[in-house]
């Protein structure tokens, strides 16, 4: 039986577990436990469904966004941080890809604004917004976007 409700996942991905340990100029001083509570207060709100995935390693991130295509695990779009890996990981592009699912790219710095190497997203293109810059407000706006992205399909 699928949910009537929409499902999301939030994938985490490289060092997002260190966050409370991270400059906080750039993450806040929210650990991950506070950032997915925050998450799922506001997933709840939105009449959503969520669940928050985090890895260091990429193959996991890579077999995570595989096995949302299907049960048990299935959902009907996902937000991603991919962390370091969003500037270079091409891989994660296409795990993404083959997902076909509806997504939204969250960066918690403002990532235009900082070193050259983070201006590039190998995801963006694949996204239908990205939030960066915004704190974990940026993932506020990634579930209202996938709402609206989702009531309209
Ligand atoms: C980040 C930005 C990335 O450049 C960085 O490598 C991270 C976190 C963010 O949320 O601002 O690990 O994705």
């Amino acid at each position: 039986m699928t949910s009537a409700r929409g499902r999301i996942e939030v994938l985490h991905g490289v060092n997002l577990d260190m966050l409370g340990e991270r400059d906080p100029l750039h993450y806040g001083s929210l650990t991950l436990a506070d950032l997915d509570a925050q998450i799922v207060m506001w997933a709840s709100e939105l009449d959503l469904q969520v669940s928050c995935f985090q890895t260091n390693a990429e193959s996991e991130y890579i077999e995570r966004l595989h096995a949302l295509r299907g049960p048990p695990t299935q959902v009907d779009g996902v937000i991603l941080n991919p962390g370091a890996w969003s500037h270079y990981a091409y891989a994660i592009h296409d795990a993404l890809e083959l997902t076909g699912l509806p997504a939204v790219e969250v960066h918690l710095s403002d990532v235009q604004s900082r070193e050259a190497w983070r201006r590039l997203s190998v995801i963006g293109d694949l996204c239908l917004a990205t939030y960066s810059g915004k704190g974990p407000e940026g993932y506020r706006l990634a579930l209202a976007c996938l709402r609206e992205e989702l009531a309209g399909s």
